[in-house]
Formats: structure tokens, sequence, C-alpha cells
């Protein structure tokens, strides 16, 4: 098999997952990151990431070209996806979206204003979190029940990445886990601001999952 065979199936096989995530009227996507990714960026992404690391370069790369692509289904051509200074990823008028990545495979989703608040995403390795960490994430408002014990940890540090993604472009509030409540079984979330989030998730082939805050 080919170099570029297996990552392309491990795009279609994240991608069957995804799209069983996604609510109405927002679109989601994944790339398996490449070397030579970093030159996705546009000059003007370029010139608002920060970052000098070649890895994290890629790694933006491969996320702005999936929302791009994700645009350019809703009718936006060549979107530039610059970055805040908070971090925060810059969307056309009219829309919405989030991007994450980890070391091998890079999401991004997005929809309309008319359609969805806010959106957050977050990828993570299917694997148990240290302990050490799982410390640190978890609190005494988590509630964890009906998760696999093995992947409740990783998949709570998840969804707290999402959740936060989802309401700091709403709240502009920088937010610890400790300042997160999940409830998995529910697939909600309340943030010490009072910000209410939905999410829903996959396990497997990767933790992936899509916060959302819905039109009020
Ligand atoms: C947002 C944050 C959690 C992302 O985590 P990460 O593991 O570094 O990276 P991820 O791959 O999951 O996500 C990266 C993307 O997050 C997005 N992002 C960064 N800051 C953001 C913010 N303030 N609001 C919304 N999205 C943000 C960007 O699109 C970024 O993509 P880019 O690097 O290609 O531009 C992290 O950068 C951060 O700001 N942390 C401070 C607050 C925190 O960690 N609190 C504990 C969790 S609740």
């Amino acid at each position: 098999m080919s170099g570029e065979a297996p990552l392309r199936a491990a795009e279609v096989a994240l991608l069957v997952e995804l799209t069983k995530l996604a609510p109405s009227g927002v679109s989601i996507g994944c790339r398996s990151i490449r070397n030579g990714d970093e030159n996705l960026l546009l000059p003007e992404e370029s010139r608002s990431i920060l970052s000098r690391q070649l890895e994290a370069r890629r790694a933006s790369g491969a996320a702005r070209v999936i929302a791009r692509q994700l645009l350019a289904q809703e009718g936006i051509e060549n979107a530039v996806i610059k970055r805040a200074t908070s971090g925060a990823p810059l969307w056309p008028p009219g829309f919405v979206g989030s991007l994450a990545h980890d070391d091998v495979i890079a999401v991004a989703a997005v929809g309309r204003r008319t359609e969805v608040l806010s959106l957050g995403i977050d990828v993570e390795p299917a694997e148990p979190l240290p302990e050490e960490v799982a410390a640190i994430v978890q609190t005494a408002d988590d509630a964890l029940v009906g998760v696999d014990e093995r992947l409740a940890s990783r998949l709570l540090f998840s969804v707290k990445e999402a959740v936060y993604k989802a309401s700091y472009p709403l709240d502009r509030i920088v937010l610890g886990y400790e300042h997160i409540a999940v409830d998995l079984k529910a697939r909600n979330a309340v943030t010490t601001s009072g910000r209410k989030v939905r999410f829903s998730f996959c396990l497997f082939p990767r933790i992936v999952v899509l916060a959302d805050v819905p039109l009020p």
C-alpha cells in the first residue's frame, strides 16, 4: 500500500463517525496531516499564526483546508481563516466554526449563524489520559457515568476543550477545567459564567467532540 492509501483510509474511517455527530446546519470534516500541509496556509493566515514550529503550522494548514472546503460547499470560495490574538479562528461573516488537531489528524466544523450560535471541536487519540492529567481535568461537578471507564477521562478532557472553544467567542472568558461542569450521559455542559453547551462525540477511531451553542 502506498503512503497515501493509509492516510485516506484513516480519513474515511473517521469521517463515517463524524457525519453522525453534526447537528442540522453544521458540516464537519477531517484530514490526515501530511508533510507539506503548512503550505496550504494562505499568506494572510500564515501571517496571523505566530508559531514558527513546523508541526504546528502543518496542523493549522490541514485544519484550514478542511474548513475552506466546508465553506466552499456553502458557497464561500477561498475563505481566509485567520487566527485572532486570542487564538480563536476568524470566520467569514455569517459563519461560525471551530478547528482542532492532534498529532496525526485535523478536524473542522462550520455552520451558518442563522443555524447555530457557536461551535467547538476537539480531537484526541482514543487512549487513556495519564492519571496526573485526569486529576486536574475532573472535578466533583462532572458526571462520567455511561462511558467506557478507560476512556472517560480522555473524553472529559476533550469535551472541556470543545466547550471552551464554543464558549470563548461568545463570552471572551478564558476558562480552566474547573470552570466547566460536564454531564457525559446528558451530553451537556455548563460553564461558571452560565453558558450552556451541548455536545456529541465519537470514541473510535479517535475521540472527537463537537460542542454547539444552539440559537436562543
Ligand atoms: C483553545 C485551546 C484549549 C486549544 O487546545 P490545543 O490542545 O492547544 O489545540 P487544539 O488542536 O485542540 O485546537 C487548536 C485550535 O483551537 C482554536 N482556538 C485557539 N484558541 C481559541 C479560543 N480562545 N477560542 C476558540 N478556539 C480557539 C484554534 O482554531 C486552534 O487552531 P489553530 O492552532 O490551527 O489556529 C488552547 O489553545 C487554549 O487556549 N487553552 C487555554 C485555556 C485552557 O486550556 N483551559 C482548559 C481547557 S477548558
